[in-house]
């Protein structure tokens, strides 16, 4: 089978459980992680393209955020990558990548295995779709779906978290948010081509925020 058979096929796939998620997973963020991690290849040599661009549309379907049973999730990707004709190393690896990239994986250490250079593309590629103008515009749109306050100066970021506190949003506030995740990803991307884009949009998260809280106060 032709690669870009296989992509259009995997394309597919991620569309048909993507296409009605609310809370900033759906399949346009797919297609940014997809276009981002495109652009990370163009400058990161070495790496499989099937495998990278394939995880980077697979990343979120067997996520516990959008599926009841993960295990159910992940048993029906692997017979469809099977019967798309991955190599049983390919679909290993890509299951492997999505299985262990998320942030919030990583707050309870279980990221201390590294990532393939195909995993850590990927991760760069949805850690910058967090951030940025696209990273604000996600952060309020994932904030109002689940009834956070938009700020609230007397409530301190929580500094330290455990992937259950990360998930408990009974005292979250979208501006805290920034502090506790948002403003750390540009320190944890893995290729300098990540890196160089997050210094841009770590700038543009700045100058909200200073904006955002001079308006708060009353500052013209
Ligand atoms: P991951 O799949 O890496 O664990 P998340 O589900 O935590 O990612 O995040 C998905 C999107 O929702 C990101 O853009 C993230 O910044 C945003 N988000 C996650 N938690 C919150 C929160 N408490 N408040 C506002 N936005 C959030
Ligand atoms: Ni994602």
């Amino acid at each position: 089978m032709e690669t870009d058979t296989q992509l259009a096929a995997v394309q597919q796939f991620t569309k048909a459980r993507m296409a009605d998620d609310e809370t900033g997973h759906g399949y346009d963020h797919i297609q940014r992680v997809v276009n981002n991690v495109k652009q990370l290849l163009a400058k990161e040599t070495g790496a499989d393209q099937l495998v990278t661009i394939s995880a980077a549309y697979l990343h979120d379907v067997t996520d516990d955020k959008l599926v009841e049973d993960v295990n159910a999730a992940t048993d029906e990707l692997t017979n469809f990558l099977k019967e798309t004709h991955f190599s049983e190393d390919q679909v290993a690896e890509i299951l492997e990548i999505i299985a262990n990239m998320s942030f919030s994986k990583s707050l309870n250490g279980q990221n201390a295995k590294p990532l393939p250079i195909e995993g850590q593309l990927v991760q760069d590629a949805d850690r910058l779709d967090a951030i940025g103008a696209i990273g604000i515009a996600r952060a309020i749109y994932f904030g109002g779906h689940f009834g956070e306050k938009l700020y609230d100066p007397e409530i301190a970021p929580r500094v330290e978290m455990t992937k259950a506190d990360y998930r408990d949003l009974s005292n979250e506030t979208i501006i805290n948010h920034f502090y506790e995740k948002l403003l750390k990803l540009k320190d944890r991307m893995n290729t300098n081509a990540a890196k160089e884009i997050a210094t841009g949009r770590q700038k543009t998260m700045l100058e909200f925020l200073d904006n955002f809280k001079d308006e708060w106060d009353g500052i013209q």
